[in-house]
């Protein structure tokens, strides 16, 4: 199986940025758990702070999932929700916190409803039980 991991704005920072949030890792040491997880499956592993970027990665993408965390964009680009709304790849939405436990404006997903489904508040294991879904 083919899973594309794609993480948005600020990811890159995970491990510096409000670790009791998000961890001591850093997102290379995230992604290289994920792999070894999926160590008989071909990953993919994309990270970009750019809205148009994260489209076209989406536009492009030839594979069996996404896992997508948008980080802040999820509350609110409406062109990366029209973006998973093109592509026939089905997108699982991941958070590593619980955005429901957090701030009203993280409440509000504008990309939830054109996803398969939601994974939140499991830390790094939110993209493990993504990847997983798609084998279910
Ligand atoms: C996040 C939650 C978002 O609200 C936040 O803007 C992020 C990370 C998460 O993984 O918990 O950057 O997507």
């Amino acid at each position: 199986m083919k899973l594309l991991f794609i993480n948005g704005v600020n990811l890159n920072m995970t491990g510096t940025r409000e670790k009791g949030v998000y961890g001591e890792q850093t997102l290379e040491d995230i992604n290289g758990e994920i792999a070894a997880h999926f160590k008989g499956d071909e990953c993919e592993f994309y990270q970009s702070n750019i809205e148009g970027e994260i489209c076209a990665k989406i536009q492009s993408a030839k594979c069996d999932g996404i896992i997508l965390n948008a980080g802040a964009y999820t509350h609110y680009s409406v062109a990366i929700r029209d973006a998973i709304s093109c592509t026939n790849v089905p997108v699982v939405e991941v958070h590593m916190s619980n955005v429901h436990a957090r701030e009203e404006f993280r409440h509000t997903s504008v990309l939830s409803a054109v996803c398969k489904g939601v994974i939140v508040g499991f830390g790094k294991n939110s993209y493990i039980l993504a990847g997983e879904s798609f084998k279910l």
